[in-house]
Order: C-alpha cells, then structure tokens, then sequence
C-alpha cells in the first residue's frame, strides 16, 4: 500500500489533559478509511493534530513523505488536505458559488480553478440549484454538501471529513455518501470520521476504532462485527 498519510505513536494533550495516546493509522490511496468511536473519543482531536490546530507531544504526521508536525494549518491545506470540519463549516454571508470559490483562492497552483470547481458540483448536483443561495438560506444537509464540495476545491489528495452524516435525515445519507464515493473515483484518499457504526460508508476499505484517545480495533470493516469487545464500545 502506497502511504498517504501516516500517524505514529501521536499523543495529544489539552491543558493538562492526554487526549491521544499512541494514535497509529495510516491511509493509503485511493482509501476510505473510517474513524470511529463514541462521543468524545477523540476522533475530532485527532483530525485537527492532523490539520495543525494542536500539536502532538510526541510522535509523527507525515503526508506523502512530509514531516507535517509543527507546521501551520494553511500550509498543510496548501500540501493537499483538505478539511471538512464537524458541524459544517461555510461562509454563511457567501452565497454556494462564492463559499466554493474561495477554496481555489486558497490553494492557488494545482488543477484550474474552473475543473476544481467543476468536480466539486460534479459530486453534489444538488448543489447547482442553489448556487445564489447563501449559506444562511440552506439547510443542514444543504450545508454539510456544500462543506464538502468546498474542501474537494481546494483540489486536495486527501479529505478529512469529519462526520459527514450527522444530523442528515436517512433519506439523504445515501446521496452524501454517494458524493463521498465518487471522490475517491477521482483518486483522492479519505479518512472519515463517524460516531455510529450503522453510518459507515459500504465502500470503506479500513476501520479503526478510537476509544479514550487510543486504537482500539484496526482491520477491515466486516471484521468488526466479529469483534464482541469492540462492538461493546462503539454499541453494533
Ligand atoms: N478544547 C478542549 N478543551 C478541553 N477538552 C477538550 C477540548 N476539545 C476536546 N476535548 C476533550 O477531548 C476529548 C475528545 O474530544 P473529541 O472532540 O476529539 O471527541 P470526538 O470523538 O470527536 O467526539 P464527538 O463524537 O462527540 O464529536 C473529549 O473528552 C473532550 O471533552
Ligand atoms: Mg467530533
């Protein structure tokens, strides 16, 4: 497996608390790999170590071969991780074009703006119908589509997403997650993270199981349901 993104032995601490210990993940290709974990696990905490919003105490970040540890968060988007926070995070006083625009603004170099854009509503065509709305006038799953498409602007390798499909009726999980297929068509690797099990995307190619800032579980996704222990945590 060619390594996308890789973590050694991350420990994080917030004040005085240690938060991580030990993460070891890695995401290979073409990936979707899925993080996950109950309430307050960790999985947050270890995307923004990985987005340069906290810095390890000890151990490594390396994307395509960087050492990524220390560096600041602008310059690790600019690297090619792209980042869609909890929780939606958009411009809500943009309207859908310009709250997709601004990625390409953000890391110039790369693909023409115009075919980043392009793949962006390529995979949420819903999103062209409300290209004049403002982020304010969508609703919830309207905004987690549009978070998305705004990280896969930025033209990244590899998206952080970080759960995806919290909050979206069951109706429309099916079409994020057919969006979230259809980035790694494009070859871009994934690492997802999702507090319920039952949420996991079909087409996940690894799991791994965070439970108090530790992996708990690391394997193929059908294995898990085979593992009493772990599907005690995450509540299979
Ligand atoms: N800024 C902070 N200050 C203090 N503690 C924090 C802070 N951010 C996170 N924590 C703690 O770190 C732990 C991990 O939080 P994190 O947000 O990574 O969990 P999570 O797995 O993403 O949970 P959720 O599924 O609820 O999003 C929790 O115990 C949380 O209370
Ligand atoms: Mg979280």
């Amino acid at each position: 497996m060619v390594s996308v993104l890789r973590l050694e032995g991350v420990d994080v601490y917030i004040q005085a608390s240690e938060i991580l210990r030990g993460i070891c993940l890695e995401v290979g290709e073409r990936e979707v790999v899925c993080l996950v974990g109950r309430n307050g696990a960790g999985k947050t905490t270890t995307l923004r170590a990985i987005m340069g919003y906290l810095r390890p105490r000890a151990g490594r970040i390396t994307f395509l071969g960087h050492d990524i540890v220390g560096r600041r968060t602008h310059q690790i988007a600019r690297l090619g991780i792209g980042y869609a926070p909890e929780g939606s995070a958009i411009f809500p006083d943009l309207t859908v074009a310009e709250n997709v625009e601004i990625s390409t603004w953000t890391r110039p170099g790369g693909r023409p703006g115009r075919e980043r854009i392009e793949q962006a509503y390529a995979t949420f065509p819903q999103l062209r119908r409300y290209l004049q709305r403002k982020g304010t006038q969508m609703s919830g799953g309207e905004r987690k589509m549009l978070s998305i498409a705004r990280a896969l602007a930025l033209d990244p390798t590899m998206l952080l997403l970080d759960e995806p499909f919290e909050g979206l009726s069951p109706a429309i999980i099916p079409e994020v997650s057919r969006g979230v297929a259809a980035i790694t068509e494009q070859g871009q690797s994934i690492l997802l993270a999702e507090s319920n099990i039952h949420h996991l995307p079909p087409f996940a190619t690894r799991l791994y199981v965070i439970e108090r800032g530790e992996i708990v579980f690391a394997g193929h996704p059908a294995d898990v349901w085979r593992d009493a222990a772990v599907l005690r945590i995450i509540g299979g």
